[in-house]
């Protein structure tokens, strides 16, 4: 038996919950050679994926050769950083998923596994060694926005006056939503520990934690269910499920809503998220390829799959190569397929649905100027909060992307650290911004939020193609502009997509329907190596649904 047995007899020590035997059409393989493993994405779910499938797999003393392929040139996926100027020697910019909580553990753990540095969610006014950050002292902090006014706003300085303002506005509604929050993000934690992990369905995990009752109903109705006051829901979580997810209450699930307002301890990794995923990635195997995308999983009688790939050239379609293929004995679909381009042949035992996925576009650029009190009518005199967040007017209805946005336009605007434009004589500061809407940022809206008279000349494009701004450089010095399919529409659902899709082949795209963070792909990526690794040691976990202990949140 070899190591098998060594495995099995660990794993007893490990779990009760858990009921071994060896499947009888499936004796356990004996031979020497290693596991051959593909992973399809190197994002949070597919470096996770890699990294835990290797731990979980030297626990357990199996070989695992592990090869992970990426379409990118870079690992990181929807968390990925650009530089202004595109200068080596600015500080990188979160194009994508920019923070985490104290909750996270996956993430939290592997930064100071890895020895990361992490950097609070800050104001733009705390940067030391800027002029013109004095300039800010007097801005609030953060504003409601409804197209119109600022429905509430935060002082960085008076908290004392801004709770007080709160109770007297909302009640004890935000009270109330932290309770909620607190109850829903404990339920989901049982998701990390035995007997709950690994799942094989998320769906069935869900259930029997409860949270089935929180996803099957919108933020507005959950809300509403347990007292939390309308203008709380309207004017603060409306902003955070618009901010998060570019989605309004009266339609994204509760479980999200809850997500939005579960904001203690946000940080971000110095220097980028993606640094977590690359140090997961170095620590999984050696085998990765980069620029190299996957296009057909094709299963093999024996067992096991047929993989094709192709190496992309910086995405221009030009100098393709040969296509490559190989065989693998499992496979991990670390990316939403409908984005893939994987042609599954012959079509697996359950095809993942086709989801509606949030179009967001998210602007970076640069400017010496401050946002325009006027264009956000107020007195010339008063400051712009640093981070201007959206709702709806209570007339406007919830409707998706991108009429949902309203009349406000976008769903918010920020502040991000300073900058030094060096590319003027001499080298000046300038604020950093960062803006997420459902259409395009025109020359028009950075005219009116930045106050600007109408000039000729072309801002520097970091994109090209895009039409000509009609903003000079030394008002807008650097622009970038990012399409992404950021996250799906999180309509109110019960079930999740399966995580099994045949035998020895994986998804994890499925939790982004439950919750769409780095950490839940994370957390799925580190559930699908611990399944695999439990199906290579024969080790089936009891999966009896025990009705009677169903949850109520
Ligand atoms: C603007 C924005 C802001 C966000 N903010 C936050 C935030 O603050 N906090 C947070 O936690 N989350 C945030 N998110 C969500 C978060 O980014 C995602 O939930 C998470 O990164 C998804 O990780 P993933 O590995 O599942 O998918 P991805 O990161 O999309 O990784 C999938 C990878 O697979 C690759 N791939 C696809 N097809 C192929 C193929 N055929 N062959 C090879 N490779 C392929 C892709 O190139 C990609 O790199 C944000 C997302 C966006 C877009
Ligand atoms: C993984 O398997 C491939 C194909 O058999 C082989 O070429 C490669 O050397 C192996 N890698 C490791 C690290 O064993
Ligand atoms: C994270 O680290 C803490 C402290 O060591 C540990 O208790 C916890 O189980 C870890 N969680 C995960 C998901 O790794
Ligand atoms: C900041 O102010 C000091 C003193 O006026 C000046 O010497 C320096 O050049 C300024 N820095 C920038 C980047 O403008």
């Amino acid at each position: 038996m070899r190591f098998a047995r060594l495995a099995l007899a660990s794993c007893f020590a490990v779990s009760q919950a858990q009921v071994l035997h060896q499947d009888a059409q499936q004796p356990l393989k004996l031979e020497e050679s290693a596991r051959r493993v593909a992973v399809i994405g190197a994002g949070a779910a597919g470096a996770s994926a890699a990294y835990h499938l290797r731990k979980f797999a030297d626990e357990a003393g199996v070989k695992a050769n592990i090869t992970i392929f990426e379409r990118n040139a870079y690992i990181g996926g929807r968390s990925t950083t650009v530089q202004a100027f595109d200068d080596p020697s600015s500080d990188p910019i979160e194009l994508g998923a920019s923070i985490f909580v104290k909750v996270n553990y996956i993430l939290s753990n592997a930064t100071e596994e890895f020895g990361l540095r992490t950097v609070e969610l800050g104001s733009a006014r705390e940067y030391d060694g800027y002029n013109g950050t004095a300039r800010l002292a007097a801005a609030p902090l953060l504003g409601v926005w409804d197209g119109e006014k600022f429905l509430i706003t935060q002082s960085a300085t008076n908290r004392w006056w801004d709770t007080a303002k709160l109770l007297w506005r909302y009640g004890l509604a935000p009270i109330r939503t932290n309770n909620l929050v607190k109850k829903t993000v404990n339920a989901f934690l049982s998701l990390y520990e035995e007997p709950m992990f690994p799942f094989a369905s998320l769906s069935d995990a869900a259930y029997e934690l409860g949270l089935t009752a929180v996803t099957a109903t919108t933020g507005w109705q959950y809300l509403e269910e347990n007292k939390v006051g309308g203008l709380f829901a309207q004017e603060v979580v409306q902003a955070a499920t618009r901010v998060n997810y570019a989605q309004n209450l009266g339609l994204i699930h509760g479980l999200e809503t809850m997500v939005c307002m579960a904001t203690d301890g946000a940080v971000g990794v110095e220097g980028g998220n993606w640094k977590i995923f690359e140090k997961m990635v170095e620590g999984a195997t050696k085998d990765v390829l980069l620029g190299t995308a996957v296009s057909a999983v094709r299963k093999v009688e024996g067992g096991g799959y047929i993989l094709e790939w192709k190496e992309v050239e910086g995405g221009d379609g030009s100098a393709e190569s040969k296509m490559k293929s190989e065989h693998f004995d499992s496979v991990v679909l670390a990316a939403p397929h409908q984005f893939s381009d994987i042609e599954i042949a012959p079509e697996s035992k359950r095809v993942p649905d086709k989801v509606p996925y949030v179009q967001l576009h998210v602007t970076l650029f640069t400017s010496p100027h401050l946002l325009s009190p006027q264009a956000f009518n107020l007195p010339p005199d008063e400051l712009v909060p640093e981070i201007i967040l959206t709702t709806l007017q209570p007339d406007e209805k919830p409707g998706s992307d991108p009429k949902g946005v309203g009349r406000a336009g976008f769903f918010s605007i920020s502040l991000l650290q300073p900058i030094v434009n060096r590319k003027v004589n001499p080298p000046r500061e300038e604020f950093t911004y960062k803006i997420f809407s459902p259409t395009e940022i025109d020359a028009k809206f950075l005219i009116k939020i930045l106050g600007l008279q109408d000039s000729p000349l072309g801002a520097e494009d970091d994109e090209g193609e895009e039409a000509q701004l009609d903003v000079s450089k030394e008002d807008v010095s650097w622009i970038y502009r990012k399409v992404w399919h950021s996250y799906p529409y999180h309509y109110p659902r019960v079930t999740f997509e399966e995580i099994s899709l045949d035998k020895d082949f994986w998804y994890t795209s499925g939790i982004e329907g439950f919750i769409s963070t780095m950490e839940t792909s994370a957390l799925m990526g580190k559930n699908v190596a611990r399944l695999i690794v439990d199906d290579w040691m024969g080790r089936k976990k009891d999966t009896h649904v025990d009705d009677g202990g169903k949850r109520e949140l």
